[in-house]
């Protein structure tokens, strides 16, 4: 977190008030939303009592729960983060209602800022395209409690998983559809697992001759006549 001097928070319950509370801990000033009042009197309530527990028992300099406290701001006005360097959403575990806020937050916040959300389980690349910003949104999946859970799991959406520059279909296309079947025909009928049994539109393409991208310039059909190279 050092890095994000403002980090705001979305969502004041169970998980928004826990990361809200790590996050000004370690030392960043903080954005707390709620569309309800109530949820933010409740996390006000729940990080003052929990940071006051851990500098009771000697876990937390009273310094620094001091400092801490002093560094949580919370609002219920979506303006409030426009100076947020990354915004984490927790609110409730609907795809529509996150691509909504995801949608509004991607027209307030700067350029540069980056959009997470702690969904349990729902697409990021599907959450990403409510944004313009599809390669700055991540998942940013927090374990409740968060002010003791030790393990965060960051979630890359798109094609960028494993670190290919192309997602695997993009990647078909240039490898060519035919040569793609031909493999999963191999594998289909050495293993005979149904896993591999060609997708029927994939062999339709192929039948039709499309096979992506790859240069297939005057290669010939069965019948004898020119094929041309399709994409
Ligand atoms: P919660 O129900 O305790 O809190 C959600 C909060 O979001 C509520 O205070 C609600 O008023 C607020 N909210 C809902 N829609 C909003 C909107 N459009 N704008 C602003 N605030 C809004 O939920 P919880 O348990 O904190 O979960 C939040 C997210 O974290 C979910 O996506 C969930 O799947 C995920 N998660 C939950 C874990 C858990 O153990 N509870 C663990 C890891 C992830």
């Amino acid at each position: 977190m050092a890095e994000f001097m403002v980090v705001g928070v979305i969502g004041a319950g169970q998980m928004g008030s826990g990361i809200a509370q790590l996050a000004a801990v370690a030392g960043s000033d903080v954005w707390l939303l709620d569309k309800d009042d109530r949820a933010l009197n409740s996390a006000k309530a729940s990080i003052t009592n929990s940071i006051q527990r851990f500098v009771s028992k000697g876990q937390m300099s009273k310094e620094v729960g001091i400092n801490a406290l002093a560094r949580l701001k919370y609002t219920s006005n979506l303006e409030d983060l426009r100076s947020a360097d990354i915004v984490i959403e927790a609110i409730v575990e609907s795809e529509d209602v996150k691509k909504k806020l995801f949608a509004e937050l991607d027209k307030i916040v700067k350029g540069s800022a980056i959009l997470a959300s702690n969904t349990s389980s729902i697409s990021i690349t599907r959450i990403a395209t409510a944004t313009k910003r599809p390669h700055q949104v991540i998942g940013m999946h927090f374990m409740n409690p968060p002010p003791l859970m030790k393990l965060v799991e960051i979630i890359r959406g798109m094609k960028l998983g494993t670190n290919q520059p192309m997602g695997p279909l993009e990647l078909a296309d240039f490898i060519g559809l035919d040569v793609c079947l031909s493999i999963l025909k191999v594998l289909h009928d050495g293993l005979g697992d149904a896993k591999y049994a060609p997708c029927p539109l994939l062999v339709q393409y192929v039948d039709a001759g499309r096979v992506g991208r790859k240069r297939v310039a005057k290669r010939m059909t069965p019948q004898g006549g020119e094929k041309q190279p399709v994409g």
